[in-house]
């Protein structure tokens, strides 16, 4: 079987770039499960009810967050009964919404985790913990499990990868927006890549406009980073295939496709 994941949805060209590619991507690769990392999808910031309804009909099974989940305040409104939102497990106990969600299609069930990581980002509690228990938790119902890494450190991301082999199907990091290029099988099976990459403009920086940011670090005052409105678009994702008997990976490509890299569709 097949999991399908799109990296960091920024704004409406992110969004943009969703409803026109996924459906095509969805045709290309046939995945069981898709899913879509939603956290900059409104504005830059956080998520709206609208536009995650408008990813699960584009066709994601599921949404996943990370530090912006907060950012639009709607969302507290919506996210306890938004049942395929995955934000970061490890906040604090009584946190609303949920860090593990299972998404069934097609007779397979697959556990969707999403963490945050803790070097050079906001206090939380240990994702390692939280994982290993998530981890058994979700085991007990299926062997398929997908862990989305929202953190900033290679290295922390990295750490995950190895402390999960063999215990879930892939470990994918997002936040940091740029694709890395080391896709790979871990030796017990897990799927790994250290950052997906971002989803939404492509000639800004990170996703947002250039020369908001480039004032910022030629004067360092406060600027307000805003996404560019016009522009070249590019969707980053990649693709897993596993054994849905064990959960474990066969193997892992990345998709990257923007003004440098055209969309193949066979
Ligand atoms: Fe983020």
């Amino acid at each position: 079987m097949k999991i399908l994941f799109v990296g960091d949805v920024v704004g409406s060209p992110g969004r943009g770039m969703i409803h026109d590619y996924l459906p095509m991507l969805k045709q290309k690769y046939r995945p069981e499960c898709t899913i879509v990392n939603g956290e900059n999808a409104a504005a830059g910031r956080g998520i709206t009810e609208k536009i995650y309804k408008q990813f699960l009909q584009d066709g994601a099974d599921a949404v996943t967050l990370g530090n912006h989940s907060w950012d639009n305040k709607e969302i507290f409104e919506f996210i306890d009964s938004a049942q395929r939102l995955v934000r970061p497990a490890n906040f604090p106990e009584g946190t609303p919404g949920k860090g593990l969600v299972y998404v069934k299609q097609g007779g397979v069930e697959t556990a969707v985790i999403n963490v945050q990581g803790r070097t050079f980002m906001p206090a939380l509690d240990c994702p390692f913990q939280k994982l290993e228990n998530l981890v058994k938790e979700a085991r007990q119902r299926t062997p398929i499990i997908f862990v989305d890494v929202h953190a900033e450190a290679t290295s922390e991301k990295q750490a995950i990868g190895w402390f999960l082999d063999g215990k879930v199907s892939a470990v994918i990091g997002t936040h940091t927006h740029v694709q890395t290029a080391d896709n790979r099988i871990l030796p017990k099976g897990t799927a790994y890549l250290t950052d997906v990459g971002m989803t939404g403009p492509y000639d800004g920086v990170l996703g947002m406009e250039k020369t908001a940011v480039l004032k910022k670090f030629l004067t360092s005052l406060p600027v307000r980073f805003e996404v560019p409105k016009s522009g070249r678009s590019q969707l980053s994702g990649c693709v897993i295939e596993l054994d849905r008997k064990t959960g474990l990976a066969q193997s892992i490509d990345r998709i990257l496709i923007n003004g440098d890299h055209p969309f193949i569709a066979e």
